[in-house]
């Protein structure tokens, strides 16, 4: 299946297909330079595939986990780029999951103003979610993609064989993100994840998903408005994530950050596709140390935050509220 990402003249495609990545020679230009970036968890043979279809290709491996996209990772990719001489019409080629993505198109993003990216996501969450749309970044001071730039890529290759060497945890994970789509934008969509196996429906899953993202990022690219939608559960998620980092998974995390702003009756479905996916419903929270870390996230804006809270399943608002009401929904949670 091919969908189309409308957006003028950064518009692009994504092929969503089996084995996919054997094809990546007649899908994407790689008859020029061509900078691999992947991390040491993702399986070689996913990377050795893409090099062989490579006429002239460098493959750098950062070391794998969410520390790593930073600013040394940053400054290696654009030494490795000087070093071979790449020159504005070379290209990147991300292969991994959101760390690898966010990194790589960022430096794409920055080398000579911007040179091309495709990304070949192979985490779950990165097929979804993060691989479409062009956030780009890395983390600083414990501040979670505070440096980064809106890049969109040339292509995007989705291959979900690759799943299949992803660790059990991390698919779950991944489905947070399309439980949190469908959750705010398409009831029948969460209705068949409630009543179908995702797994044996992956190929749908990611489309369906990734028709939500694509829809929203052309109504919306640099997150003037609408786009916070897809923010829904993340900002209590990020404030678990930033005090459970050792514990819990981003989509964990998300997952238990989407049971704030909901009606009863939407916490009540949640927490049954929740549990059903083998997602956590319940954390012990402290309200003090969540307020202090979404004061530190970038979303807080002045004294106000804006908070995506769900009436009913396949609808959303967007509310702005004070840091203070805040509080008091914390502790009243
Ligand atoms: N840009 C966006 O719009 C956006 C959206 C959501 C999340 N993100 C970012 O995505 C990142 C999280 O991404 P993630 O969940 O994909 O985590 P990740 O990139 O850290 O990957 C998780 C782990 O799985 C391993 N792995 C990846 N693919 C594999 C495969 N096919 N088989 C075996 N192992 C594999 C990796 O080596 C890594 O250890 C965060 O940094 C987050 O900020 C970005």
């Amino acid at each position: 299946m091919r969908l189309n990402v409308n957006l003028g003249k950064n518009s692009y495609e994504i092929l969503i297909q089996r084995n996919c990545l054997s094809q990546a020679a007649t899908e994407l230009n790689l008859k020029r330079k061509v900078l691999i970036v992947s991390d040491s968890g993702i399986p070689t043979q996913y990377i050795e595939n893409i090099a062989g279809q490579c006429e002239n290709s460098v493959i750098k491996i950062i070391p794998q986990g969410e520390n790593n996209k930073n600013i040394k990772q940053f400054t290696n990719l654009c030494n490795v780029l000087i070093d071979n001489n790449f020159t504005r019409t070379d290209a990147i080629v991300g292969i991994g999951g959101g760390v690898v993505g966010d990194l790589a198109g960022f430096v794409a993003a920055s080398y000579m103003r911007g040179i091309d990216f495709y990304n070949i996501p192979t985490t779950l969450l990165s097929q979804i979610d993060s691989s479409v749309g062009g956030k780009t970044a890395i983390n600083m001071q414990q501040v979670k993609n505070i440096i980064g730039a809106f890049y969109q890529p040339k292509k995007v290759l989705i291959d979900p064989d690759v799943l299949t060497t992803l660790p059990e945890r991390q698919k779950v994970s991944g489905i947070a993100e399309a439980i949190k789509m469908a959750t705010t934008s398409n009831a029948d969509f969460f209705d068949f994840l409630l009543q179908q196996d995702a797994w044996q429906n992956i190929e749908k899953v990611i489309a369906e998903s990734l028709k939500i993202k694509i829809s929203v990022v052309e109504q919306d690219e640099k997150e003037a408005g609408l786009r916070k939608v897809l923010n829904f559960g993340h900002t209590i998620g990020h404030a678990i994530e930033a005090n459970f980092s050792s514990e819990l998974y981003h989509g964990e995390c998300v997952a238990l950050g989407m049971l704030y702003f909901s009606s009863k009756q939407v916490k009540e479905k949640l927490k049954i596709i929740l549990h059903k996916y083998g997602l956590p419903t319940e954390i012990a929270l402290n309200p003090d140390l969540i307020y202090k870390s979404i004061l530190h996230d970038k979303k807080a804006e002045g004294n106000q935050i804006t908070i995506v809270s769900v009436p009913e399943i396949g609808s959303f608002e967007l509310k702005k509220i004070s840091i203070n009401d805040l509080k008091t929904l914390l502790i009243d949670a």
